[in-house]
């Protein structure tokens, strides 16, 4: 596995203000499904998530609790590792950035800038959103209803005034818009990459960089007055992850990251800011930066003061996780805002998961096992039918990877719905089960091509829903090291003979 060509993919690390909802699983499970992939074709991945602790956001929610940051913080991170647990993700690294190998990265990278002249000490005199943690210009502000002014988020602002280090943001107009020009894959989807092009055309001034209002946060090496803002410290937590301030070994194998998955909120700081802080410090932009939509909840926005924020665990525990894993990915295409909703997920789940896959699945095991003697049964020669399938299976891979390689989750899982649904189609025109008395060999054949079929819906499906794609292979008696895109096609192929164990159903219907 190590030896693979590396692939490393980072989530947002998230706020520890909040417990964790539905948009923070959204975006691990999304990174989650490309690792497994990643991995089953045999790449070294590393793929990493974690917490963002530090902050005058995460000081306040910390105050509010009534404990000290830290305390507050060891707390909340917990929350999102549990969530990890229960999503199944298989991230290889958990990041906090209160951590000693973070604080240490932060300095070294704050220092390299220092080094090169790209921070220096001003006045910092402007607007501030602490729910955003971002500064705003006075001409991207609107007046809210009791007169205060509101940022584009709809987020309060407060005038602050501070000595402050800044970045000289301002050079790198010129270098970002030929960064974006020369690699259009940059920023996806299209819509983002127009948006963060506009903004950069208009203009960029330097950025604040650090605060001295308050002290939770990475302390400015060389004066202690400052504390580093909390973007400056929260995205350098993808080079922490590889070991910065060592740029050889993992670091040297890793990076650039492949891809920076973000939601549509925070692209700025992560196609705009983060490249010109590395193109700064004379470090590699990542190769790609993808920002998601959001989910509203039955047709409303997700909020704290609507009381409607929906919890994933409170979704697993009702509906199991394959489902809902299969739900988040399937049912928005990716990049878009989505709408989540009991019915269409109830739907789904027992709809295409019970019956179109998982009746397939039992359709065809139940009749191995009754009239095969539970073995994998001999096929005679095939018919052209039974090679139209076959080659639609073994063509998956070829067609789902371009597809995951931009993100375009719900294509992945149409193309292997095309296979699920053109099985279905194939296993009523053979009718298996009425050729036992007339034809026995063709039935053992049709059987065959059945269970190879499954056979790579089970791998396929793999990254995206673990538990269930696993059962069945664990049915069709594939043993660990088979379980990878090596052994898609002809190769792989099941052999005639081999005892398979009792089956039973993978994907259960929803009833209420
Ligand atoms: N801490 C920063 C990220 C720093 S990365 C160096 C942050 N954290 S967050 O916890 O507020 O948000 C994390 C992610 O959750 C964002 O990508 C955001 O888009 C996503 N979501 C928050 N609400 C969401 C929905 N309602 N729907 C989908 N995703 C949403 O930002």
């Amino acid at each position: 596995m190590g030896e693979g060509k590396p692939f490393f993919i980072t989530t947002p690390i998230y706020y520890v203000n909040d417990r964790p909802h539905i948009g923070h699983a959204y975006t691990t499970l999304a990174c989650d499904v490309l690792a497994r992939f990643k991995r089953l074709e045999g790449f070294n991945v590393r793929f990493l998530t974690g917490t963002d602790e530090h902050g005058q956001k995460v000081e306040k929610s910390a105050r509010a609790a009534g404990l000290a940051p830290g305390d507050f913080t060891d707390q909340v991170s917990q929350n999102f590792r549990d969530l990890a647990k229960t999503m199944g993700f298989s991230n290889d690294d958990f990041i906090r950035t209160t951590e000693r190998r973070h604080i240490l990265a932060c300095q070294a990278l704050w220092n390299e800038l220092v080094q090169r002249d790209q921070i220096y000490l001003g006045r910092y005199a402007g607007w501030y959103s602490v729910r955003d943690e971002a500064f705003w210009g006075e001409d991207e502000l609107s007046m809210g209803p009791d007169g205060g002014r509101l940022a584009p988020t709809g987020a309060a602002v407060e005038w602050v005034e501070e000595p402050s280090y800044f970045f000289r943001l301002s050079r790198w107009q010129e270098p970002l818009l030929r960064l974006y020009e020369a690699r259009p894959d940059f920023i996806a989807p299209d819509s983002r990459r127009n948006e963060v092009i506009s903004f950069v055309r208009m203009g960029l001034s330097d950025l604040s960089v650090s605060r001295t209002t308050f002290t939770w946060g990475v302390p400015v090496p060389g004066d202690a007055g400052h504390v580093m803002y909390v973007w400056l410290d929260a995205l350098a937590n993808y080079l922490t992850a590889l070991g910065y301030p060592e740029t050889g070994g993992v670091f040297a194998r890793h990076w650039p990251a492949d891809l920076h998955m973000v939601g549509k909120d925070i692209v700025r700081f992560h196609a705009v800011y983060w490249p010109a802080f590395l193109l700064a410090a004379g470090l590699a932009p990542p190769r790609r930066v993808f920002a998601h939509g959001w989910w509203t909840n039955e047709g409303q926005k997700i909020s704290k003061s609507v009381g409607n924020v929906i919890d994933p665990l409170a979704l697993v525990e009702r509906y199991g996780l394959d489902p809902v894993r299969y739900f988040l990915l399937r049912e928005v295409p990716f990049g878009n805002d989505g709408d989540f909703s009991h019915r269409v997920l109830v739907n789904r789940m027992n709809g295409e998961l019970a019956n179109e896959f998982g009746n397939l699945a039992q359709r065809t095991l139940s009749l191995i096992e009754r009239q095969c003697a539970g073995r994998v049964p001999e096929p005679g020669d095939f018919l052209p039918e039974d090679e139209t399938l076959l080659t639609a299976a073994h063509g998956l891979l070829e067609r789902v990877r371009p597809v995951l390689d931009r993100q375009a989750f719900h294509e992945a899982l149409d193309i292997l719905w095309s296979v699920v649904r053109g099985s279905n189609g194939y296993i009523d025109r053979q009718a298996p089960w009425a050729l036992r008395k007339t034809n026995p060999a063709r039935m053992a054949t049709v059987l065959y091509v059945l269970a190879e079929t499954l056979r790579h819906l089970g791998l396929l499906m793999l990254p995206f829903v673990p538990g269930s794609a696993g059962r069945l292979l664990d049915q069709l008696a594939i043993a660990p090291a088979a379980r990878t895109f090596a052994a898609v096609g002809p190769a792989g192929a099941l052999s005639a003979g081999t005892p398979l164990p009792k089956p039973h159903g993978i994907f259960p219907r929803f009833t209420v």
